[in-house]
């Protein structure tokens, strides 16, 4: 046997929701039926009313249809809580961990739906209709998955941005989707300091003068300015609020939430999700792709900003009545033993997280780990970036006790749900393999001319159907929507992705293909560190590429070229970095700033980054095809001040 593949755990197996031969089944019933396949795991929700039509897509270059289950009507707050808070209203819904050792909160699902619905009511008061959009600027914290399902509950339409951001990154965020309404906290606890967010939310709002209304969570308590005429207290305002709102009805495709993510261009991309196709693929995929059983207790390690915890933390767990562990804090304080201390405590039985964790959890060693009993653990979850074989080999043997299957799952925030990973029971598992597609999932791998790879072999990855969790558009901008999507391969969504399948049809996802890389999981447009960069005054242009990183995956390297008489110092240094900072947030500060006398460029003036990721990555011999480099002197003078410092 093959010392590399890692078998189906038998007695998982057994008792799994679907097994090997289950998803060959399945599988193939969701791609020559899909209609009666979707049909089927939609009553996964409860529908007010049922639909009729199940799927009306294409990707036709004249027309991109993307609508599921139209008809239908629904809430997806009442899919999350309601039905459970009648069945098990006094049992947990989120058992909460502060960023403190010992700071903890339960809250069961009679809270939970009280909460929701004050704040539902206090969002009604406030002037918040159907339709409307509302920005959450929080922590992790019961607050802000009360904040969304609160949204979702009046019909609103919520936009979580990350609470790492910047002041001027949630300004934009605000601004694209003119919500009048913000959710914040006086300040965000993590790894012991204090994250001024309500500060950054002023900042914010300094220009944004139609944003009416602030509603401010006491976090931390401490001493932060209060603008009468527009912030209100969250615990104040819900105390005053009905505790029942009765869910308002919405279209299957009224839209649920936007989150912000970065393409290629500058802008971030808000991608718009609506409600009854997402809610069904999420409930769906988080049933089978964690085999999750009525009374697991599931842990996502995932900040609320990003859209692994609106799908695998919030919207897909709560949908199924799952208890989730919600933590605030970070793995490695006060010191690395921090997640293992939390699955011990709740008895955590599926944990997911991301590679770059796992990689820095590995260099404390075996003992954090060992000191607590994980026994409780039965499927482990990879997402966000390729996972390298040590990764996972660590995560398998220290964590999981060589018991637990790992679930390698491949999505993106456009694809709203999993697209490609290995169901517990039913795959046996390749180390850095996302295995195979989800159900009615239909992969494609196209070479540069548009000719599909047939067999083994590696190619840009693309989708030849639609998916019920898909993003429907790009907030205000359908034609970016087509443009990046569906026009590099007419016919596919296309997601920005290279990958390899083998013999055995596992695919392996290579990293992505265009001007975005993944810094920790984080998805970072290279673009708009660029513009960051550029907007300092002595900078004439920049290029950022990433590089192998041993932790985050991949470091941002930034080439910068100063403007005429500017001299190059390490204060000069400092204060590029300083500016990311504030402009986007620290996430996406460069590792390495370098300073380059000119950028190699193509005849039509355009920066050849692929030039500049090879010398980022210390290779200084191939550059690839330069017979497009304008002038080779320029790369030759960059490498040689390189090869000088190295
Ligand atoms: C990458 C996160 C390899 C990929 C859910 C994708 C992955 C981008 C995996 C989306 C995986 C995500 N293996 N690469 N299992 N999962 N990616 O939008 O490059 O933050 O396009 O969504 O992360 O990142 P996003």
């Amino acid at each position: 046997m093959n010392p590399h593949v890692f078998p189906i755990p038998t007695d998982l197996a057994s008792k799994a929701h679907v097994d090997a031969r289950g998803y060959e089944e399945m599988y193939r019933r969701s791609i020559d039926d899909p209609e009666g396949f979707w049909r089927e795991q939609a009553q996964i929700l409860d529908w007010s009313r049922p639909f009729t039509q199940v799927k009306n897509t294409r990707y036709s270059p004249e027309d991109v249809t993307i609508e599921w289950f139209a008809d239908g009507r629904l809430n997806a707050s009442y899919n999350c809580l309601d039905r459970h808070a009648a069945q098990k209203g006094s049992e947990p819904a989120i058992l909460w961990a502060g960023d403190t050792p010992g700071d903890q909160r339960r809250v069961t699902w009679s809270d939970l739906r009280q909460e929701v619905s004050r704040l539902a009511n206090t969002l009604t008061k406030l002037g918040v209709k159907k339709g409307d959009f509302v920005s959450v600027y929080l922590p992790v914290i019961p607050e802000a998955i009360a904040a969304m399902l609160a949204c979702a509950r009046i019909g609103a339409v919520h936009s979580v941005v990350f609470s790492g951001f910047s002041a001027e990154a949630l300004a934009g965020r605000i601004k694209d989707c003119r919500s009048r309404v913000l959710i914040t906290a006086d300040e965000g606890l993590r790894a012991g300091k204090y994250v001024p967010l309500k500060k950054n939310a002023d900042a914010a709002l300094e220009s944004l003068p139609f944003v009416e209304h602030v509603l401010v969570v006491r976090r931390t308590s401490r001493d932060v300015p209060m603008n009468p005429e527009r912030d209100l207290w969250y615990d104040g305002a819900l105390a005053q609020a009905p505790a029942d709102c009765p869910p308002v009805e919405v279209g299957a495709e009224d839209p649920l939430f936007v989150l912000y993510t970065s393409g290629s261009t500058g802008k971030p991309k808000g991608m718009l999700h609506t409600t009854g196709g997402y809610l069904v693929h999420a409930a769906a995929s988080f049933r089978a792709m964690f085999d999750y059983h009525p009374g697991d207790i599931h842990f996502c390690t995932a900040d609320v900003g990003w859209v692994t915890a609106h799908t695998y933390l919030i919207y897909g767990p709560l949908a199924n009545g799952a208890t989730v562990v919600l933590f605030e804090g970070v793995p490695t304080w006060p010191d690395a033993s921090r997640w293992w201390q939390i699955i011990e405590a709740y008895r955590v039985n599926i944990f997911y997280t991301a590679p770059t964790a796992i990689r820095s959890l590995m260099r404390e060693g075996e003992a954090p780990v060992r000191k607590h009993d994980l026994s409780s653990l039965r499927v482990l979850g990879s997402v966000g970036e390729p996972i390298n074989p040590e990764a996972w080999l660590w995560y398998h043997e220290v964590v999981g006790g060589g018991r637990c299957p790992i679930t390698d799952t491949y999505w993106q925030t456009e694809t709203g749900a999993v697209l490609l990973c290995p169901l517990p029971g039913a795959m046996a598992l390749k180390p850095g393999s996302a295995a195979k597609p989800f159900f009615g999932v239909r992969p494609a791998l196209l070479n540069s001319d548009g000719s599909a790879v047939e067999g083994e072999g590696a190619g840009n990855l693309c989708f030849a159907d639609s998916w019920p969790g898909q993003a429907r558009t790009i907030l205000g901008d359908r034609e970016r929507f087509l443009k990046t999507y569906f026009s590099t391969f007419p016919g596919y969504y296309f997601t920005g992705d290279g990958a390899r399948r083998d013999a055995d049809g596992y695919y392996w996802i290579t990293g992505r293909l265009d001007d975005v890389i993944n810094v920790s999981g984080h998805r970072l447009g290279t673009v708009e560190i660029e513009a960051a960069l550029a907007s300092h005054s002595s900078v004439a242009e920049a290029a950022v590429v990433g590089f192998p990183h041993e932790i985050k995956g991949q470091g941002i390297f930034a080439f910068v070229t100063l403007k005429e008489g500017i001299t190059e110092s390490d204060e000069l240094r400092r204060e590029l970095l300083q500016l990311v900072r504030t402009r986007i947030g620290p996430i996406a500060m460069p590792d390495r700033i370098e300073w380059a006398p000119q950028l190699p460029k193509n005849r039509s003036g355009k920066i050849l980054r692929r030039i500049l990721t090879r010398i980022a990555a210390g290779d200084f011999e191939s550059h690839g095809d330069t017979s497009t480099v304008a002038d080779l002197s320029v790369v030759e003078d960059i490498v040689r001040r390189f090869q000088k410092q190295n």
